[in-house]
């Protein structure tokens, strides 16, 4: 029995690029060698996600962040400068972590599972578990 979004191979969709490319761990790291750097990927149905670079800048963390904000849906962009995800349409904002900590957003925004293959390529599954951040069953699942 595998438990769903374990992660590994067999067990979640494949990041992409912009042009729809699978995205490496290798690459991902080359591109984003800062520990803590964010950016976006295609993640689940499509959704973009940001992936993150540990604390090591040695691969990811072990979630992505679903960028669609909460409020009405405008994708929110990452504000490296103050630590913090900022909604440009009607001014929420989310900690690094994309837990909410200012409103209108009702809700932290979603997570998935970010995981690296066998083969390095890195996949997103459902995040089914208890929300860290907020210690509440995930709004999204
Ligand atoms: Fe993000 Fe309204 S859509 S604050």
């Amino acid at each position: 029995f595998v438990p769903p979004g374990g992660g590994g191979d067999g067990g979640g969709q494949s990041a992409k690029d912009i042009l729809g490319a699978d995205v490496t761990i290798k690459q991902w790291l080359q591109g984003h060698p800062q520990p803590g750097s964010r950016e976006l990927a295609q993640g689940l149905k499509g959704d973009p996600t940001y992936l993150v670079t540990n604390q090591e800048g040695s691969g990811i963390e072990p979630y992505g962040i679903n960028a669609v904000c909460t409020h009405l849906g405008c994708v929110v962009p990452w504000a490296a400068a103050e630590n913090k995800f900022k909604c440009p349409c009607h001014g929420s904002q989310y900690n690094a972590e994309g837990k909410v900590v200012r409103g209108p957003a009702p809700l932290s925004l979603a997570l998935a599972h970010a995981d690296v293959s066998d083969t390095g390529v890195i996949l997103f599954s459902p995040w089914t578990e208890t929300d860290f951040r907020t210690g509440t069953e995930p709004w999204w699942s």
